[in-house]
């Protein structure tokens, strides 16, 4: 994907100047009584460092814990700082919010899904989907979704071990996490993982496509143009929308008319999100079309790009690699001394039980988020003027952004050690997980819209690593390649991530 760099190339003497004469023109503009953060840096630096646009703010916020980025046409403020979070997330919750311009840019593809929403439209979803996602039956159907799902990846990795070849795994786990949410949300096999489903392989290309032309959007200050004149990117967009709505809005047809019917096949199976949905009276195709696939999207990327910078870091560091592979053998009761593994048993012996004993790869999996939070900025539409709990004032429609990415390396939120990958900060005398306050372990935001797949990422993470590492010792391919994010919406690892697997044991 092009990026915005290649858009619009400034060198840094062009932006210096551009910033001074910037600066003279906002400066004018905020003269007055109120108090305004101080000024980070320009928009014009921010485009010449697109492509370490995370570092470049977590360096800004080492000076500043809240600061300016000078911009012609808004006000962008950044805050590594908890009290402000916490103000901007909960508590004057109202006043922050998506806002026009995310709901303009994801709106063709998400339509009025609870991720692009605000208000009574977001309240009414929120609280359909809070019930749905916290039943025991949810809770139960999904983890047998994940475990079958990470079972096919282990043959597939199996494979590439026994032939000597690496697999390119951030790949391998988007399609995954992509089947396993499609299967729990709608109840069907998309099987992108092993290509078998023609029309499963067509739906993902359609969403892997959708999902990065509307996130292009972002940077593309033509779209509108191009959407008019149904052009480019745009018309890209168009058919793969078209392509994902036919394929939907045929399942949610079949499905209602399943319950419609009651056929009986149909009776108790209702595990999925749809048919429980359905279940509770909701019927509007549109509705549901519109909340499941902001869930897809919610639930795809995040946990891949996750599952993606942890396997990177536990290559890094293998000694912690070992630790959680003895505290798989350890919590599913399994011998470490064994010389096969059946891998059919190693599943069945993945239960609540033993997944709730993985304290340290929770505490591995959480500090892998704060390093590599896979939401690394997020940022809200201030609705009226206010003042933060710092004392300084933002301005209705001035974009208003928490940095996920920054705060977990800032020293005062962390202590020195900040920029090291320590799991065992995350763990109590007991050895027990111990969780931080949302306000500063930010990458799941906090408040009333804080991830509503939280409890289900980890599940599925955890179940993933269990059996991966219960039956591999990973490597990276290539020890001295230089490991960099790609700056998107999520941060996914550039260029992916290829390891070499080797057996810990034979495996049946
Ligand atoms: C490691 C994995 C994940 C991370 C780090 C993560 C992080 C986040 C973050 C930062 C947000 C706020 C985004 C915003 O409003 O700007 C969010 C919202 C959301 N997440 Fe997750 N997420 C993860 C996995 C999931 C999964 C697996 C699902 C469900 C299948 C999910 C469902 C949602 C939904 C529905 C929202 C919108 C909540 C609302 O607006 O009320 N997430 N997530």
């Amino acid at each position: 994907m092009m990026v915005l760099e290649d858009l619009f190339f400034i060198s840094s003497l062009t932006a210096t100047i551009l910033a001074v004469f910037l600066a003279v023109l906002i400066l004018t503009k905020f003269q007055g009584k109120k108090r305004y953060h101080p000024i980070g840096s320009t928009i014009f630096h921010q485009i010449n460092n697109f492509h370490r646009l995370h570092d470049f703010l977590a360096d800004l916020a080492c000076n500043h814990k809240t600061f300016r980025l000078l911009s012609i046409f808004k006000t962008e403020v950044f805050t590594s700082d908890p009290a402000n979070v916490e103000y901007i997330l909960k508590t004057n919750f109202p006043n922050f919010g998506k806002g026009s311009h995310a709901y303009e840019n994801l709106t063709d593809l998400l339509g009025d899904g609870i991720f692009v929403v605000d208000g009574e439209k977001w309240k009414h979803q929120r609280k359909f989907a809070s019930y749905e996602f916290s039943t025991k039956v949810l809770r139960d159907f999904s983890s047998g979704v994940f475990k079958a799902n990470a079972v096919k990846l282990v043959r597939v990795v199996a494979e590439a071990a026994a032939s000597n070849e690496s697999v390119e795994i951030q790949d391998l786990f988007m399609k995954s996490t992509l089947d396993s949410v499609f299967k729990v949300l709608l109840g069907v096999e998309l099987d992108g993982m092993c290509g078998t489903s023609e029309e499963g392989t067509r739906f993902s290309e359609a969403f892997d496509t959708a999902s990065a032309k509307v996130r292009y959007r972002y940077v593309d200050v033509f779209w509108k143009i191009k959407r008019f004149f149904n052009i480019g990117s745009e018309a890209v967009l168009r058919k793969c929308v078209q392509d994902l709505d036919e394929f939907v809005y045929k399942i949610i047809k079949s499905k209602i008319e399943q319950v419609q019917n009651s056929h009986p096949d149909f009776l108790g199976k209702k595990e999925d999100v749809l048919s429980r949905f359905l279940e509770l009276k909701e019927t509007d195709p549109k509705y549901l079309r519109d909340i499941i696939l902001s869930f897809v999207i919610a639930g795809k990327d995040t946990t891949s790009s996750t599952l993606s910078w942890f396997f990177y870091l536990i290559c890094k560091h293998p000694d912690i690699q070992e630790k959680i592979a003895k505290e798989v053998m350890e919590a599913t009761q399994l011998s470490g001394d064994q010389n096969s593994i059946s891998i059919e048993e190693l599943e069945d012996r993945i239960t609540e039980e033993s997944i709730d004993k993985m304290q340290f790869l929770h505490a591995t999996l959480t500090e892998t988020l704060r390093i590599y939070p896979a939401v690394p900025l997020d940022g809200k539409m201030c609705f009226s003027d206010d003042t933060l709990p710092d004392g300084f004032n933002v301005k209705k429609g001035d974009y208003v952004a928490y940095l996920p990415y920054a705060m977990g390396r800032m020293k005062f939120l962390w202590g020195d050690d900040a920029e090291e990958f320590r799991p065992e900060r995350w763990l109590n005398e007991n050895g027990h997980f111990e969780p931080e306050s949302p306000f500063k372990f930010t990458a799941f935001q906090a408040g009333p819209r804080i991830c509503l797949g939280k409890e289900f990422a980890y599940r599925q993470m955890k179940i993933f690593c269990m059996l991966l590492l219960g039956c591999f010792r990973f490597k990276l391919s290539d020890e001295k390649k230089t490991v960099k994010y790609r700056t998107m919406l999520t941060l996914a690892i550039d260029g992916g991530l290829h390891l070499n697997a080797t057996p810990r044991m034979s495996l049946g």
